[in-house]
């Protein structure tokens, strides 16, 4: 119910758009590092000092202007010259609905293909970010394209899908990551029921570290977290072979730990302006992140 209600809210355009004026307000600065790219560097530079990666989401998604789409592609061109510039250890999140995919898919392509390219100079891996059932089938499609000339590109699966099996045995080749998953989901092609999904999820770990090149283990569950640590070391499966990903702002004490444990460990950094629809998916996943709010608002 609770769920519904802030993925509702996360849809709703003249919020989004409110929000985007009334600037970081509501908490979101607790989960959002930074508005700007200087912002966002600054936060990449600490959480490097503590021997964590990151992943960075220059936030925005579905995209409907084609001018706004490449005005996204090139803040995310941007990105990649900061990276590079500042020699931080971080790689690229992209949304394809963020530069086009709603809009027509050749041009999602191109400009995706743009940015692969330009990352690929610098050796920087970009991360296709999985959204809702509807642009699954096309975002893998233009993976598979953009994957026969570059291979500094790979995807997420999302553990809730029916179908998520079948596409880790197809994406197997490529460095993945493993989610729960983040949208509402029909009961025609999603688990529903959290059970159902956390055991798939299992699964689809278990089946990648074993069987392909490199996993992501997202999540910021600790159960999961522990049966991998337990899971790897019964397989003999190195470091090197994985990493775990949380989110920027969640759970930052267990971050810090398992990178001081050996763990390779990655920080999903959001930043922008357009951080709206991202924090109503958090509130969403868990009603307890209103504490974060209410942490941000009464901390000021
Ligand atoms: P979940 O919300 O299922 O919680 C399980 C348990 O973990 C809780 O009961 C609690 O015990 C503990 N826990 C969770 N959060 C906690 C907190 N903040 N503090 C204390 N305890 C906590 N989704 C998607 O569809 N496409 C994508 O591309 C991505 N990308 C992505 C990247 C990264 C780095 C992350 C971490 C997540 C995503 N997601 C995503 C989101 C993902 O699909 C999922 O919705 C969230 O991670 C929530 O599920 P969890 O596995 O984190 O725990």
């Amino acid at each position: 119910m609770t769920k519904d209600l802030f993925i509702n809210l996360s849809k709703n355009k003249v919020l989004n758009s409110g929000a985007q004026r009334w600037g970081m307000q509501l908490g979101a600065k607790s989960v959002v590092a930074g508005t700007n790219i200087e912002e966002m560097i600054e936060s990449v530079k600490e959480i490097n000092a503590q021997g964590i990666s990151c992943t960075i989401d220059n936030l925005g998604e579905f995209v409907y202007e084609k001018e706004e789409a490449r005005q996204a592609k090139e803040q995310i061109l941007a990105v990649v010259e900061a990276i590079n510039s500042n020699q931080v250890d971080a790689h690229l999140s992209i949304k394809p609905t963020q530069i086009g995919l709603d809009i027509d898919y050749d041009f999602c392509l191109d400009n995706l293909t743009e940015i692969v390219a330009a990352a690929d100079r610098y050796g920087i891996f970009v991360n296709v970010d999985m959204e809702n059932h509807s642009h699954l089938q096309p975002s893998f499609d233009i993976i598979d394209e953009i994957s026969k000339t570059y291979t500094n590109i790979g995807t997420v699966i999302q553990a809730y899908f029916f179908r998520a099996e079948e596409d880790i045995q197809k994406y197997n080749d490529y460095r993945l990551r493993i989610v729960k998953g983040a949208y509402k989901e029909s009961e025609e092609v999603a688990f529903q029921d959290k059970k159902d999904i956390d055991q798939n999820y299992i699964r689809l770990i278990e089946y990648h570290l074993l069987h392909g090149k490199f996993t992501s283990i997202a999540t910021h569950d600790h159960h999961v977290i522990n049966h991998v640590k337990q899971f790897v070391k019964e397989n003999n499966i190195p470091n090197n072979k994985f990493e775990f990903q949380m989110l920027y702002g969640f759970r930052k004490e267990l971050q810090q730990g398992l990178a001081r444990e050996g763990y390779n460990f990655c920080t999903y950094i959001p930043f922008g302006t357009d951080w709206y629809g991202y924090f109503m998916r958090r509130l969403a996943e868990r009603p307890q992140n209103i504490n974060l709010v209410a942490k941000q608002v009464f901390n000021k």
